[in-house]
């Protein structure tokens, strides 16, 4: 089957739709980057971000790399060879977390979850009451299993032991509430080409008071990373400068985004993802699809889903692809097992009844026996 690969809607988890106004942004002429005008785009970026993560007081610089640049950034000014680290994983991303930490530390804990649970703070309470001072590594969002991680109270619990919290927000920010100052995030995460609206390229790294005086220790005792060097794009970053030549057209792209966020106002985009989250996990059971994620802790940006009986999660894919809209599969150990439906961004009426109608007909054309009054109901009950 021939795709029609500028015609295709995605409904992947990252990268996503971008709203026209930000690909003409992209289209705007190369500038000099070592100018006050571009100074002045940059700093109302990394502004307008801060005002995203509820981060008044967050240190916060630009990568020019996708999401992996900024946790390999994070990870590697936080952590020495000596420190420990906890690193929670229950998906692929939490996982990377986990083997970057690896290539920094001699002492990383692992604390594996079954795929599609949700990190629970007792675990963590456990772990670093004997490694007090430990810093923990997280997925808040996990992507590859559709799991929101209960954040605030795993940074309740690891402060309490005075440890520090690396959170990967690269499918939260944007799209779910942080709260970086209220909830105390020591370390955040986050890319351009999911929740924010932007093609990839770009990721961001935000950090509290007390992780960049952690950061400036560990920086002091030996060389680290060269290109990703936190402690360089955060003093460049406070001058509304990059340490090497900025991206230029990504950073045009980015203003746009955050701009068109904040018009839209956090809040309402927030109750936007959650009820198109809702929509899709309503919908899903009726066609047969069953939700992947442990109950009470299901993503607001991206659903999981199990196949109904028979039935293969590649299949299902490609009947949608042939329907002009792209979903994702499993990874890691789930692939093949099950399909993720991303809702970031741009995702609302529309998307929700062109996925579900083109997931409908998938199942049907598979040979899935559902109720077609049922179905039916399932593609129009859609209350955003
Ligand atoms: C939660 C999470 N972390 C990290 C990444 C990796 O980001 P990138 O592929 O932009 O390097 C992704 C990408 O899907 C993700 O969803």
């Amino acid at each position: 089957m021939d795709v029609d690969i500028e015609n295709t809607r995605l409904g992947v988890p990252g990268p996503v739709n971008v709203h026209p106004r930000v690909l003409r942004a992209l289209a705007k002429p190369v500038y000099y980057h070592r100018t006050p005008e571009f100074r002045k785009i940059y700093g109302e970026v990394l502004e307008m971000y801060n005002e995203i993560i509820g981060g008044k007081n967050a240190l916060t610089t630009a990568f020019m790399g996708t999401g992996t640049a900024a946790m390999e950034a994070a990870v590697a000014y936080m952590v020495d060879e000596n420190t420990t680290v906890i690193s929670l994983v229950n998906g692929k991303f939490s996982h990377r977390l986990m083997e970057i930490a690896k290539r920094h530390s001699k002492n990383v804990i692992v604390k594996e979850y079954e795929r599609g649970k949700a990190v629970k703070p007792e675990d963590v309470e456990e772990l670093i009451s004997d490694n007090p001072g430990a810093v923990v590594t997280l997925t808040h969002n996990e992507t590859s299993t559709a799991v929101l991680n209960p954040l605030p109270e795993i940074i309740k619990v690891v402060h309490k032991y005075d440890g520090y919290v690396i959170a990967d927000g690269i499918t939260s920010v944007g799209g779910d509430y942080v709260f970086f100052d209220k909830r105390e995030i020591d370390v955040l995460i986050s890319g351009s080409q999911k929740c924010l609206g932007m093609p990839p390229g770009l990721s961001f790294v935000s950090l509290s008071e007390r992780a960049r005086e952690r950061v400036n220790e560990i920086y002091r005792e030996r060389g680290k990373p060269y290109y990703v060097d936190l402690v360089k794009h955060i003093k460049k970053a406070q001058q509304n400068d990059t340490p090497y030549t900025a991206s230029v057209s990504l950073i045009y792209a980015a203003h746009e985004a955050l701009k068109m966020i904040l018009e839209e106002g956090l809040e309402a985009r927030v109750m936007r993802h959650r009820k198109v989250g809702e929509t899709f996990r309503r919908a899903f059971p009726k066609l047969g699809l069953k939700l992947f994620a442990e109950k009470g802790y299901y993503s607001n940006t991206v659903t999981a889903a199990l196949p109904p009986e028979g039935i293969s999660a590649e299949d299902i894919r490609k009947r949608v692809l042939e329907k002009g809209i792209i979903i994702a599969g499993g990874q890691e150990r789930l692939k093949g097992k099950i399909i993720r439906v991303s809702h970031m961004n741009l995702t609302n009426v529309r998307e929700v009844i062109m996925i579900l109608g083109a997931l409908d007909l998938s199942l049907k054309e598979l040979g899935h026996k559902h109720d077609p009054g049922k179905r039916m109901e399932s593609v129009y009950e859609v209350r955003l």
